[in-house]
């Protein structure tokens, strides 16, 4: 088999015989929208048409304006074009749109991943987002962002697929809640919108994803049984959790975003026009342009409507068939009337404008690798069959000097939890007893298993398309070995028999746990991980009691994906140290070894809680496995997930919520707060009127713009064109059945919108906290004060008693230096989210918000009272 096959085809062929067939277009539209039945009572996706125009945000303006010169110039065919995916495996890309080279619009490379640039060479394997948020440092989220933004224009990636702020992290079993920054709704923003911000500033468009409700792995997609899971969420959870982070993305100016495969309310999230055109492009006033996950598209006409602009990677219900949704569709739909004109225009521009936005037009580079192969030459079209070949794979080294990113935000993101007798750091001289497989490397070879799935080795980052080969690998064993002659290593998960212990020595026990995208299992894990629970795999449990029952100087250090349970031994007595290095990269034995021996101080916060048992979260938010009916995962929680839920059931967790120790100590002092935009009213100012958005001719255009009969290229067979044959005989007809509420006038702008990411005044800092951070032990290191709300009950709203706002960390403070840190506090980071009046309302004046600051959820020794004072507790 050639190479391409085993490596991409298979799984995504796996994943692509699971879809639905669905049969044609007009009565299908009808259908998939009106699917509903078995919703629970009271969830209901409503209708919100039409999908309001891009282009009236002013910092868009000159892009939107570029945009409409080509676009009011385009054929029918070169708009369709640029809205759909030319087929899976059609192309250097994960995805690549058709192009428009009369304007000299290439086809648009679109790859993942959110860590680095997927299925190619010298690259950089970046540390994953969960490593990222455990950081709580802006900076290095922005520089991480920065690198991979690079690496993605040296590749001629024009759209890089991340980062991904949902999943959340609902459910502490969910396979992908890796990928992004961590289970609170403001890390994952700042992470999310730094990253943003980084990529974009190297040209590269970044993606926001999934949207949204994508919280569990299993049953995401629909299969012949079973129609993918429906997230039913509330409107105030919905906005004060789940779209947060994207309300900050787009405030960002993400310039695009990818649906969830799932469905919310009943409706598919690619499709679901409230979602889309209501919340999305109205409310958060999103400029840039939406697209499908990879096969995640379900209509045709219906999803037009419903705001979805670009359809990845473009196939119909069953890939590699040469057919589409859109495409010819699109064209059809067109010339009969069915899609409004003005619809494909906006798509289209959405598109332009964001390419101009980024400055494409000017010397971007061309993809010069492929996603399918490793080997120089191979097809142009492997999806193809016969499809012409040349040279794929130009080998283009994109690294930069982003190791030493990789390796800061590694080292950076270390969770120290537990540091008895300071047994931490280790002394160079100590004499070191190392265990576990994942303290070594890949038994099989690096990168072995297709898209990191499988658990050989060190831990680096989860499974499925959201990874990246390791251009190379630093093992804790190298990075260990590389430090100190005095290490003994037993890269095994059963314990060695034969090893002897005495009394100076000290264990470090490895261990790890794994999770993924659910087209790959990995040791019975879907995905999600059903079967190895919370828990470490490879019996890690028993490797760290051996050790300890052996050693009574031990040392745990943890890979891991998210939650995990530590309960069988963290509180042995020999366990002294415990640190949590999360999903290191290419980088993670250096990081580690940063660490271990003290040349830097732990400063990694955990960016969820750890729990004393998987039965303190709610039942709620576990896995729901159902192979027969949709499932119904319904968000009775609300607001109480993570340790919004911990506190409110008065569970005490293991660790919480932004835990993290030091090799040395801070003290908090001069605590001060001022207002710097009053509050005077519950709900903020009107936004100002938004600004104008393209005019274009909006007749339908002549069919021969789509004719077959107009082109003269060799047509690939399987390719997806937006050609139809005889187009002339084409009649446009009104009598398509438009879903319920389906209508062409614009809805009044909403209340809570106005600016990217909702209306400006939201962003407003209403309240600035200073606090000076002094070190006061002996050595060099960095300390993050985290910034926690708690709302009055005169707001009238069970509302979580913390939550987690604004955060900042020092630069490396020596002993006896001191800094002053400055958290900002917006007017939406005091509000709840009013159903009734559709708008973010805060308490008037401020009055009665409380303002804790300190080191975690936990630890909150600083109270500012809005009104009043600082002080400590
Ligand atoms: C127009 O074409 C689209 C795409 O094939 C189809 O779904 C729709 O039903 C057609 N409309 C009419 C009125 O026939
Ligand atoms: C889902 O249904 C809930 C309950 O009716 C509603 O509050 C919410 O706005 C709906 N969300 C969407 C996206 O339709
Ligand atoms: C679009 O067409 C107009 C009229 O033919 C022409 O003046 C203009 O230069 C064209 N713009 C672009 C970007 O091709
Ligand atoms: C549409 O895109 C294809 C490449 O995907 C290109 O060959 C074709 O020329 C484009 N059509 C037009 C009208 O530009
Ligand atoms: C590939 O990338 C390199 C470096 O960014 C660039 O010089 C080259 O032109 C690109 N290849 C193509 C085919 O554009
Ligand atoms: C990063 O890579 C460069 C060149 O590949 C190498 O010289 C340097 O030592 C590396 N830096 C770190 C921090 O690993
Ligand atoms: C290790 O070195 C430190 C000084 O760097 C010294 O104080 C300590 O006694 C040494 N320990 C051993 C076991 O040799
Ligand atoms: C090895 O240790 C040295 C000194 O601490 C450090 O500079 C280097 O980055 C480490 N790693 C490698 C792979 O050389
Ligand atoms: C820490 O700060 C508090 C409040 O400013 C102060 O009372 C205390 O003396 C400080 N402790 C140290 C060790 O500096
Ligand atoms: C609008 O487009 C239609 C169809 O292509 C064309 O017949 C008409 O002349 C155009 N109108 C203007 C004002 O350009």
């Amino acid at each position: 088999m050639a190479p391409w096959t085993r490596l991409a085809l298979v799984p995504l062929l796996a994943q692509a015989v699971t879809a639905t067939p669905v049969p044609d277009a007009a009565s299908e539209d009808a259908v998939q929208l009106d699917q509903r039945d078995s919703v629970p009572e009271g969830y209901e996706s409503p209708p919100y048409y039409p999908t309001p125009y891009g282009g009236w945000a002013s910092d868009w303006a000159e892009a939107y304006e570029k945009a409409q010169q080509v676009v009011e110039n385009m054929t029918l065919a070169e708009k369709v074009n640029l809205t759909t995916g030319t087929g899976i495996f059609m192309g250097p890309c994960v995805g690549q749109t058709g192009s428009a080279p009369r304007f000299g619009i290439p086809n648009l490379c679109l790859q993942d991943s959110p860590l680095g640039i997927r299925n190619t060479d010298h690259n950089t394997a970046f540390p994953a987002g969960i490593t990222v948020g455990a950081t709580f440092n802006k900076d290095l989220m922005y520089a991480r962002g920065v690198g991979i933004g690079q690496e993605a224009r040296g590749k001629g990636v024009n759209i890089q697929l991340g980062p991904a702020v949902g999943p959340l992290g609902r459910k502490p079993r969910g396979g992908r809640i890796w990928e992004g920054f961590g289970a609170d709704p403001s890390l994952q923003a700042i992470g999310g919108a730094q990253t943003i911000k980084g990529m974009q500033s190297t040209g590269t468009i970044a993606t926001i994803k999934h949207f949204i409700g994508n919280e569990q792995e299993m049953y995401r997609m629909s299969s012949v049984l079973s129609k993918g899971y429906s997230s039913n969420i509330d409107d105030r959870t919905l906005h004060e959790l789940y779209l947060w982070p994207f309300a900050e993305g787009v405030r960002a100016g993400v310039g695009s975003l990818m649906t969830a495969y799932n469905d919310v309310n009943g409706s598919a999230c690619s499709q679901n026009s409230k979602l889309i055109n209501g919340i999305l492009k109205d409310e958060l006033g999103f400029q840039g342009f939406v697209m499908t996950d990879w096969l995640g598209h379900y209509t045709g006409v219906g999803a037009a409507l419903s705001g979805l602009d670009m359809s990845m990677p473009g196939d119909g219900a069953v890939p590699l068939f040469g057919d589409s949704y859109w495409g010819s569709e699109l064209s059809r739909s067109i010339l009969n009337g069915s899609v409004p004109v003005p619809r494909l225009n906006d798509m289209v521009t959405r598109i332009v404008a964001t390419w101009y936005k980024m400055d494409q037009d000017a010397d971007y580079p061309l993809p010069n690798f492929s996603t399918n192969t490793e080997d120089e030459t191979g097809p142009l079209y492997p999806g193809a069959l016969f499809s012409p070949s040349g040279v794929v794979n130009q080998y283009v080294n994109v690294q930069g000097d982003h190791n030493i990113t990789a390796r800061a935000v590694a080292r950076e993101a270390v969770t120290l939890l537990k540091n008895e007798d300071n047994i931490l750091p280790l002394q160079k001289n100590d004499s070191l007893k190392i265990f576990g497989t994942d303290a070594g490397g890949n038994s099989d070879g690096l990168n072995s298993c297709s898209d990191q799935g499988c658990d050989k080795g060190v831990l680096t980052m989860g499974w499925g398309s959201g990874t990246a080969r390791l251009p190379y690998l630093i093992t804790p064993q190298q990075g260990i070995a590389n430090v100190t002659n005095n290490a003994e290593f037993y890269i095994t998960d059963s314990f060695p028999s034969d090893v002897t212990a005495s009394a100076n020595d000290i264990a470090v026990v490895f261990i790890n746990a794994d999770s993924g995208e659910n087209y790959i299992t990995v040791e019975g894990n879907p995905g999600d991980r059903t079967d190895a629970g919370l828990y470490a795999w490879h019996n890690g449990d028993e490797l760290v009691k051996a050790a300890a029952a052996k050693f009574s100087n031990v040392v745990v250090v943890v890979h891991t994906v998210g939650p995990i349970l530590m309960e069988e031994w963290i509180d042995l007595e020999s366990v002294k140290g415990v640190l949590v290095a999360h999903l290191p990269g290419q980088e993670a034995g250096n990081s580690l070894a940063d660490v271990l021996f003290g040349d830097y101080s732990p400063s990694g916060h955990m960016p969820y809680t750890i729990p004393r048992s998987e039965s303190d979260y709610p039942d709620s938010v576990s896995i729901i496995d159902q192979p027969f009916g949709q499932i119904q995962d319904t968000y009775t929680e609300g607001l109480y997930v993570d340790y919004r839920h911990f506190i409110n059931a008065n569970i005490t967790p293991r660790y919480p919520f932004g835990h993290g120790l030091s090799y040395t100590t801070f003290n908090f002092s001069n605590p001060s707060m001022s207002v710097v935009t009053a509050l005077d009213t519950a709900y903020p100012a009107a936004a100002p009127a938004r600004g104008a958005t393209p005019v274009y001719n909006d007749s339908i255009p002549a069919a021969s713009e789509v004719a077959w009969s107009s082109t003269t290229f060799t047509r690939i067979w399987r390719y997806l064109y937006p050609y139809l044959d005889n187009p002339e005989s084409i009649t446009a007809s009104d009598d398509y059945p438009y879903p319920d509420g389906y209508t062409t006038t614009p809805h009044a702008e909403p209340r809570a919108g106005g600016g990217q990411g909702g209306n400006p005044a939201l962003f407003d800092t209403a309240f600035s906290v200073q606090v000076n951070v002094k070190n006061t032990g002996s050595r060099p290191g960095k300390a993050v004060a985290q910034l926690y709300v708690e709302l009055p009950s005169s707001l009238g709203l069970d509302t979580p008693s913390l939550q987690l706002r604004q955060f900042e960390k020092t630069t490396t403070l020596v002993p006896n230096q001191s800094e002053t840190l400055t958290l900002e506090i917006t007017r939406k980071d005091v509000s709840v989210w009013d159903v009734d009046a559709q708008d973010w309302k805060a308490p008037v004046n401020g009055q009665g918000i409380k303002l804790w600051v300190g080191n975690s959820v936990a630890d909150l020794p600083i109270l500012c009272v809005v009104g009043g004072d600082c002080s400590f507790q």
